[in-house]
């Protein structure tokens, strides 16, 4: 039986919510946070959202991996891409490990110091987590057309 398109289903439901509550947490959370300088209001929508985001995020890194071995099986290649697909994964991997990055620094340095006055930090990360947010659903429509 032909699993893919359960698993590219699953893959677009979690987009939603990783894309989605990002949007969220940028263009409304975060600039009532901003407004107040009050970081409870950030903290507070995260410690809700967490509960749904950081599984989200773990089925797009399964599904995608297990997608794009469909796509490219030879993933060596990901890494060196010389096609179309081969980019388009290379680019998922390197938002993907930009993300991270991102993540754990804010998870790590600048979450446990939060106040007011560290709040402008908070807030780019939060902008550029979302931004790569927003790029991991350019970069998934591009397989439709033969990758990048
Ligand atoms: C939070 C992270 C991610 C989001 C929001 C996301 C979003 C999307 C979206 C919206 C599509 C569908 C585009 C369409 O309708 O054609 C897609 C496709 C795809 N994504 Fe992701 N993605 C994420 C992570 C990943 C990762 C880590 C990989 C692994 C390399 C990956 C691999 C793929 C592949 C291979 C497709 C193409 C499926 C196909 O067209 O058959 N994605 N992604």
């Amino acid at each position: 039986m032909n699993i893919y398109p359960t698993i590219f289903a699953l893959h677009l439901l979690a987009a939603t919510v990783w894309t989605g509550g990002h949007l969220v947490l940028a263009l409304t959370v975060l600039p009532r946070a901003l407004r107040q300088r009050n970081p409870q209001v950030l903290l507070d929508f995260e410690q809700g959202y967490e509960k749904l985001g950081m599984p989200a995020l773990a089925i797009q890194v399964a599904s995608g991996l297990w997608m794009a071995l469909q796509l490219v099986p030879d993933w060596e290649q990901w890494f060196s891409p010389t096609t179309g697909m081969e980019r388009s994964i290379a680019l998922k991997l390197a938002l993907l490990g930009s993300t991270a990055l991102i993540a754990a620094h804010a998870r790590l340095r600048v979450i446990p110091r939060l106040s007011a006055s560290t709040l402008p930090l908070m807030a780019w990360h939060v902008a550029a987590v979302t931004l790569l947010s927003v790029g991991f659903v350019l970069a998934g429509i591009t397989f439709r057309y033969g990758g990048l």
